[in-house]
């Protein structure tokens, strides 16, 4: 029976330039479009063609002018610290058109690029919101990459200036940002012009003359920028994400579509009004922290809650369940890593009770395919829907997700445990075998979405055409390739299984095994090596090296398997959480020479496996699974 959801989806999927163009009124254009939808250069799409708007002056200046300065726009909320603001959006406003008049000052302008290497401080939002008002496109780098990732952004966004700041706090120590800073400029073959940095009183930066300006010192001398038209496709942002090598993928997005998608997402999906608290408890350096902490509760006129600290230790595993009562926050979304941590901790959620959790409506979860366990033990603690949503960094907002506030919400689209519910209205799903067949329902195949995808998605790499191309769009046709594989039942549940590529998924954080390989593989003493994801309790993965030394090492394996760990933190960061690596005397392989990554992920995950047809010498597999045996490394074992 076709219910109300139902019909939207399909109205939406006959006619998405009606649908979105419904949804653009609800955004404030300089110029309105002339093309909703262009759809002339497949599989280059292009959205709300002809417009021009500004992204900074529809997440703040429109509150203002309609009354809601006074309201709050941020409220930081820092456990670490011990230290909360409040900041509305007039003050808001004034900080960031200030900061704009400080990167205008300093050369930035339209177009050019700023890399934002910030922890979870008001001061990121208002660099990013600072580079929308003036046009410049915001590169934002999360904290716990290493000076190298780092190098390898600049060089592709050739920033003209960088904003950072001293320090960011983890429980266990403070991260100075300075010296990673300094060394990522150092062997980056682009140089910025400029630094603008921030001091904060934990840990002081040394300043290099010349390049380096106080965030301070530019914010007084500032004169308060306005809001310059920008076209709809500029990009708004570039975020980099992990591909199958170590090089990251520059998604862009388009400032139209991105502003259109998020804002409908904030009433249909997520069920909001202006003025209601909405808070994603992630990282401004990663999408859901684009999207959800900055973008869309500001392009709606909510408060959203900047929160520096993490679910448990901050100070116990009752912190998500303060912050909600303390701000009154309507809607939440974290990963579900995140609430496994909680559960861990504080298994009967026995915290929550000390709690009024009366304002709260609905939890949200995403990142990485969500246990049941987690999704029950909300549903039951808390008593509030708990919503597992799938996306992408590419996608910019839900795939597929039930709509809350769209027509009939849960009624129309009750919560299966294990899906993250139907396509959202205007993605159209579907499920292919490798032949680009469509697979009936219940049978697992690539999770690819036919062209156009919906507003908001990237348009392409950036800079790079070709790998986009290739990345997502030449395997299957017509259709964008995803990367993850599942499967549809028969009332068109989306179920997501796996990645179909070498992304694994660690507490949240999307990591490349192909670009851990790489470093893996530049020890002077290492032959070759495979990583490969493994299941975790708490983080759903983590990394495993296989490591194969060039003959004649002598030295010790663990004064080895030491500094390769060691290596992979200076090289790509602490966020990889590579821990685990083990010495074996040759690698599983097809008698073509491809690496059987996928029998050693089996084997670790003490999974059966099927003998692999085209193995090159059988024997490797019981020497692999004793080597795992001998170091406790088989799960489930
Ligand atoms: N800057 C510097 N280092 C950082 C960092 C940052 N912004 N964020 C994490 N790190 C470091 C951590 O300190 C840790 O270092 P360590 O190896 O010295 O302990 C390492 O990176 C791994 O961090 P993390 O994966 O966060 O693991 P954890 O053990 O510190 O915490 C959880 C476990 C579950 C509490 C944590 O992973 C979590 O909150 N996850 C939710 C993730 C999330 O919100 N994802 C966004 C998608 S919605
Ligand atoms: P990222 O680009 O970092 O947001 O990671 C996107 C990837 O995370 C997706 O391609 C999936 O592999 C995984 N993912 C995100 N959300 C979910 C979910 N709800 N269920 C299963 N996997 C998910």
């Amino acid at each position: 029976m076709t219910n109300s959801f139902m019909k939207i989806a399909e109205e939406a999927l006959q006619d998405p330039a009606q649908f979105w163009a419904d949804a653009a009124g609800d955004i404030d254009w300089i110029t309105p479009a002339t093309t909703i939808l262009d759809d002339s250069n497949p599989p280059f799409y292009r959205w709300f063609v002809g417009g021009s708007l500004n992204g900074c002056y529809n997440a703040i200046d429109r509150h203002v002018l309609a009354g809601r300065g006074e309201q709050a726009a941020i409220i930081y909320d820092s456990p670490v610290t011990n230290s909360k603001r409040t900041i509305s959006y007039a003050e808001l406003q004034d900080e960031t058109a200030r900061f704009a008049g400080a990167l205008k000052a300093n050369g930035v302008g339209y177009g050019d690029r700023v890399i934002i290497y910030m922890p979870m401080i008001p001061e990121a939002a208002v660099a990013m919101l600072a580079c929308a008002r003036i046009g410049a496109i915001h590169s934002v780098v999360f904290g716990g990459f290493a000076a190298a990732e780092l190098a390898k952004r600049i060089d592709d966004a050739t920033p003209k200036l960088i904003v950072t700041a001293s320090c960011g706090i983890e429980p266990s120590r403070i991260v100075d940002y300075k010296p990673l800073l300094d060394e990522a400029i150092e062997i980056s073959a682009h140089k910025p012009d400029h630094v603008i940095l921030l001091q904060r009183e934990q840990s002081a930066a040394s300043m290099i003359d010349g390049r380096d300006l106080d965030w301070n010192s530019e914010m007084a001398k500032a004169e308060p920028a306005s809001c310059v038209p920008v076209k709809s496709e500029d990009p708004a942002y570039i975020l980099y994400t992990s591909g199958t090598t170590g090089t990251p993928k520059g998604v862009v997005r388009p400032t139209a579509a991105h502003m259109v998608a998020l804002n409908w997402s904030m009433k249909y999906i997520y069920d909001c009004a202006p003025g209601d608290v909405f808070w994603a408890a992630s990282d401004v350096g990663w999408v859901v922290g684009h999207s959800y902490i900055v973008y869309a509760p500001l392009f709606y006129g909510c408060t959203t809650i900047m929160y520096e600290g993490k679910p448990v230790g901050t100070p116990d595993a009752g912190a998500f369940w303060r912050v909600i009562s303390e701000h009154k926050v309507k809607a939440m979304f974290t990963a579900p890593t995140a609430i496994r941590a909680i559960k861990k901790e504080d298994p009967d959620g026995k915290l929550i009770a000390d709690y009024d959790l009366s304002h709260f409506k609905s939890q949200w979860l995403a990142g990485e395919r969500c246990d049941p366990d987690t999704l029950r033990w909300c549903e039951d603690k808390l008593g509030v829907p708990t919503i597992d949503h799938w996306w992408q960094t590419e996608t910019g907002w839900a795939i597929a997700s039930t709509c809350l506030g769209l027509a009939g919400g849960l009624e129309n689209s009750p919560v299966k445990v294990g899906s993250p519910g139907r396509p959202v209205p205007s993605w159209n799903v579907q499920i292919l075998d490798e032949a680009g067949k469509a697979l009936p329902a219940g049978e697992i195949g690539a999770i690819v979405v036919k062209l156009p995808m919906a507003p908001g998605s990237l348009p392409t790499l950036w800079n790079n055409d070709t790998r986009f191309l290739d990345a997502y769009m030449n395997d299957y046709p017509g259709y964008y390739k995803t990367g993850d594989a599942g499967y549809c039942d028969e009332d068109g549940y989306l179920y997501v299984m796996s990645r179909t590529d070498d992304i694994i998924n660690v507490a949240g954080h999307r990591l490349s095994t192909g670009g851990m390989e790489e470093v893996l593989a530049s020890h002077q003493d290492v032959a070759e090596c495979a990583v490969l994801g493994i299941n975790d309790a708490l983080k759903g993965q983590v990394p495993l090296g296989f490591i194969v030394l060039k003959s004649g090492v002598a030295r010790a394996g663990a004064d080895i398997i030491a500094e390769i760990i060691q290596l992979v933190r200076s090289e790509i960061g602490p966020v990889a959480a590579f821990k685990l690596a083990v010495i074996v005397q040759r690698l599983p392989k097809t008698r073509s020479g491809k690496i059987l990554r996928g029998t050693m992920q089996k084997i670790a995950n003490g999974e059966d496996y099927p003998m692999p047809a085209t193995i090159d010498d059988p024997a490797i597999l019981d020497e692999i699974t004793a080597v795992l045996e001998a170091n406790n490394l088989i799960a489930n074992g």
